[in-house]
Formats: structure tokens, C-alpha cells, sequence
């Protein structure tokens, strides 16, 4: 049997069904690209049917990759699947993921089907996929609250049908790590043909084993895992894709497999899909958290100085991150800058590195040293803002003790100025609603976090707020040496991912 894992990546699909997480067209390359630089096996670009902005994501996904497979979701219908072969049609290398349900709850509950026509319906799609690529997937959702008999009979058919790879999800992340292994080895012998098919798992971390039942599912057989960066994705999230391949390199005397992963590129990967989700790594996420590689205990520290391995079982540098990412001051220049931006991997035309330049130096200004993570930030905030509805033109506000807190702000709004002036609890407050008045806006802020970018008491701000607004979900993200400023930043470009979301009427996802 062969040694080598195939990543899939949903970060594009799963990921995208974190609350809050939706990104756009332009966001999508990007982390398409830096993806295809982490050399993943596969990108699941979305889900055409689901709407028009998933449609034209997995299209322009597709178009611009020419290495990685690009596959797209479709339910097991024809509809589905004519849809997510136009969309993938133009891909180097297309895969159709189809999908169906087979626990007795959910084609019962859900489908309110029988158990044959839903074997049937699969058989349908996997032939019809198949007669557009050979490159066909097939997911039995729910695999791992099935019936193993019902299971292996549907997998069976799939592959006969034409299915060259075979997804078992713990779509509600219910099992636990021997009993999911159990499956893949019961799986592996029971269906006669499975041979002719590649094993996959696809596990969701609702008990926090999503990365233990992949791992278990290799020992057993599985020959590609599902994943997404920073373990993003429905609900509790997916199997997280940096713990996944460095648990596989790292302890590859126990588990005897490997992958491609280029693993220098998984901080950078981890940083991209964080700043444009607006999903904050909690510092203590194994890999790529902000503490993964500290060490705070003397006696660690110790040994650290006498022998790095006593306490580190990878290096820092083997997924990225560098001791001293120190790049630039004020001093600077725009060659400099330039050569930085190529280093970083970040794609600017010549009027956005000049926009970008401009802001580097009015930050320099402020801020001794400016790191990588201040030139991905700004750029995330500033160069790649979307096409703005609400433009924040100027903030201005009072606090301290003994005086009521109080912002004026102004905005330009299609084309107009309004200003507006609000008392809050504190200044963000206040500068909150002034945005919200001028704006016009009913949003709700529901969750607000600050954290510094970098170190040091001059460290840029990153703001990050989670807002609703008639039922939807946005997240928005920004930054500056003011964290005031920075929260203003950070609403106002909630509220223009929100108006995006209503010109593009992204819709709601059809149930999975
Ligand atoms: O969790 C799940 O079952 C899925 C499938 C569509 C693969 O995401
Ligand atoms: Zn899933």
C-alpha cells in the first residue's frame, strides 16, 4: 500500500461555512494560490450550485490554478453536477465531489427516502459525473452513524459507478478514534472493489477529535484526509490541516506515511486565512498559535538553551515561522519594500504597491520596526478592502476620566458625506454608533476583539468584530497603532462585507 497521504483542502467550502466567514471572489485566489504553495493535493473551491458568488469562486479557482486539482460540491442530483462541471470545466484537473446521505436518520429524516432509492440516487450521480471526468468523488455523509452493511453496499455501487475515491465523513464529528479506524479496516474488507478506489476520511471536530480520527483512519488504510487551515469549517470546525501534516512528518516513525506539504508555507497559509475570515487562532492552537513554540517555564528554558530538542519536537522554521521576521523601518525604500512584497508571496499590481508603499511609510512613521505580519495586515485592511460602500474618511473622539466619551465621524457613502456624532460607554462605543447613524444601519455588534499584531507597546492594533444585521453573520477586520481608529476600521469594513453580500446575494447555502 502506498505511503503517501493525499490532502484535500476545504478551507473554500467547509471553512467558508464557519459563521461569520464568508470571503470574497478576490479573497478566494488568493487563498487558492497560497494553498497551491503549500502544494496541497486538492482544493475544494465551493459549492457551484449554492449560489452565484460560489459559482464564479470555483470557476475563477479553477481558471487560475494549474497544478492543484480544483473539485466542486454538488448533491447527488443532475442539476448539481451540471452546474459543478460548468463551473470546473476550464480546471487543469477537474474533480466532481458528489454527495448523499446514508444514517437511517438523515435519509429518513432528512432525504425521506428509502434506503434504495438512495443507493440509487448515488449510483445516478456517479455516472453521470463520471461521464463528464474521470476525477469523481463520492461522500456517503454521515458514514459513521450508518449502518456498515447499508455503507459498504452504497460504496460498493459508487465504485462500480465510476467514483475513483471514496469520502467516509464523520459529518457530525460523533466518532471516537479506534471506533472510526474500526471503520476504515472494516470498510477496507468488506467492499470487494474498494481496491480500485482511494480511501478518504473527512472529520468534523464537534468533540474535538477531528485530527485523532483522521490519524486513525490512516493507521487503518485512509489514503487522502480532509482538511482545513487553522481547522475552520461548520459548527466545532473541520480536522485541522497543520496538525494533521505535522503529526504525519513529525512522528513518521509511528505512522510510517507522508504527504507533499511544503510545510514552511503553513504559518503564512494559517496568517492569509485568518485575516481575511476574521476567525482569530486561539494562542494556544497547536502549530500555528501564537504560543505553539513559546516557552515559559525556567527549567523549559534551560533546557532550551542546552539542547533544543529537550522541549521542541519540530522547529518553529519548519512551519514558517522565523525567529526575527524584522524587515523594514522608515527608512526604507520603495525597492525594499518591493523585494519584501515579492518574498511575502503578495500579488500587488503597480497601483496597489504604490497604495500599499504609501501606507507602509505613514505606519513607519508611527512604529519603529514594521514586521511581515504588519505588511500582510495592512495590506488585508488597506489594498485589499473591498469595493467600498462605506468609505471612513475621518474619526474623531474624547475619553478620559470625568468627561462623557463622545466621536464625530465622517463617511462617505455612495458618492455623499455624512457626519454624524454619538456618546457611548467608552470611545469605541461612541465611535460605533456615530458609524452605525451615519451609515444607516440597523448591524449589532456581537463579539469585539482586540490584539496586538506584533509586539511592543507601539504594536498596530488588530481589531475584529462579529456583527448581524437581518439574520446574517459578518465578521470584520482592522487595523491600526489606534486601536479606536482600528475598531472603527474594523466595523466599517463589516458593513461593506455586508452590503457586498447584498449586492452579490450570496443566498443561503442549501442544507447539507
Ligand atoms: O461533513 C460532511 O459530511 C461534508 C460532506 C459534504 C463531505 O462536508
Ligand atoms: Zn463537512
Amino acid at each position: 500500500m502506498s505511503d503517501r497521504i493525499i490532502i484535500f483542502d476545504t478551507t473554500l467550502r467547509d471553512g467558508e461555512q464557519s459563521p461569520g466567514a464568508s470571503m470574497n471572489l478576490d479573497e478566494k485566489i488568493r487563498v487558492a494560490k497560497q494553498l497551491e504553495r503549500l502544494n496541497v493535493d486538492v482544493i475544494e473551491a465551493g459549492f457551484p450550485i449554492a449560489s452565484e458568488g460560489d459559482f464564479e469562486a470555483v470557476q475563477a479557482v479553477a481558471r487560475v490554478l494549474r497544478k492543484t486539482e480544483v473539485a466542486g460540491l454538488c448533491r447527488a442530483s443532475r442539476k448539481d453536477i451540471d452546474r459543478a462541471w460548468e463551473a470546473l470545466r476550464e480546471a487543469k484537473k477537474p474533480r466532481i465531489h458528489t454527495f448523499i446521505a446514508t444514517s437511517d436518520i438523515h435519509v429518513k429524516m432528512k432525504l425521506q427516502k428509502t434506503h434504495d432509492q438512495v443507493r440509487e440516487a448515488a449510483i445516478q450521480a456517479v455516472r453521470h459525473a463520471a461521464a463528464y471526468t474521470p476525477n469523481v468523488e463520492f461522500s456517503a455523509e454521515d458514514a459513521s452513524r450508518s449502518d456498515i452493511s447499508y455503507l459498504c453496499e452504497v460504496i460498493q455501487a459508487a465504485i462500480e459507478a465510476g467514483a475513483g475515491t471514496i469520502n467516509i465523513p464523520d459529518t457530525v464529528g460523533y466518532a471516537i478514534p479506534d471506533e472510526f479506524g474500526e471503520l476504515i479496516a472494516t470498510i477496507r474488507e468488506r467492499v470487494p472493489n474498494i481496491d480500485q478506489a482511494v480511501l478518504s476520511v473527512h472529520c468534523h471536530n464537534d468533540l474535538g477529535l477531528g485530527v485523532a480520527n483522521s490519524l486513525a483512519a490512516v493507521q487503518a488504510g485512509a489514503r487522502q484526509v480532509e482538511c482545513t487551515i487553522n481547522g475552520i469549517g461548520e459548527r466545532a470546525g473541520n480536522a485541522s490541516l497543520e496538525e494533521i501534516v505535522m503529526a504525519i512528518r513529525t512522528r513518521h516513525d509511528h505512522l510510517g506515511v507522508q504527504t507533499h506539504i511544503r510545510t514552511e508555507e503553513i504559518a503564512r497559509a494559517s496568517r492569509l486565512v485568518s485575516n481575511i475570515t476574521g476567525i482569530l487562532v486561539q494562542p494556544n492552537k497547536a502549530i500555528v498559535g501564537a504560543n505553539a513554540f513559546a516557552h515559559e517555564a525556567g527549567i523549559h528554558q534551560d533546557g532550551m538553551l542546552k539542547e533544543k530538542t529537550t522541549y521542541e519536537i519540530m522547529t518553529p522554521e519548519s512551519v514558517g515561522i522565523k525567529d526575527s521576521t524584522l524587515v523594514l523601518g522608515k527608512h526604507s525604500g520603495r525597492h525594499a519594500f518591493k523585494k519584501r512584497l515579492e518574498e511575502l508571496h503578495l500579488d500587488l499590481d503597480e497601483e496597489q504597491t504604490e497604495k500599499a508603499f504609501s501606507s507602509f511609510k505613514r505606519l513607519a512613521d508611527k512604529k519603529k520596526t514594521v514586521f511581515d505580519e504588519d505588511i500582510e495586515a495592512l495590506i488585508a485592511d488597506e489594498v485589499w478592502s473591498l469595493p467600498d460602500r462605506y468609505k471612513l474618511r475621518s474619526v474623531n473622539f474624547s475619553s478620559g476620566t470625568g468627561v462623557v466619551p463622545s466621536a464625530t465621524v465622517e463617511m462617505e457613502i455612495d458618492g455623499k458625506t455624512s457626519t454624524s456624532a454619538a456618546f457611548g460607554d467608552g470611545p469605541v462605543d461612541a465611535v460605533l454608533k456615530a458609524i452605525r447613524k451615519a451609515s444607516k444601519r440597523k448591524a449589532r455588534l456581537l463579539s469585539f476583539t482586540v490584539s496586538a499584531i506584533t509586539g511592543g507597546t507601539d504594536a498596530m492594533g488588530g481589531v475584529t468584530v462579529k456583527i448581524r444585521e437581518d439574520g446574517h453573520t459578518i465578521i470584520g477586520q482592522g487595523t491600526s497603532p489606534d486601536i479606536v481608529v482600528a475598531s472603527a476600521r474594523a466595523f466599517t469594513n463589516a458593513l461593506n462585507k455586508l452590503a457586498c453580500r447584498e449586492q452579490t446575494e450570496l443566498g443561503e447555502k442549501p442544507s447539507l
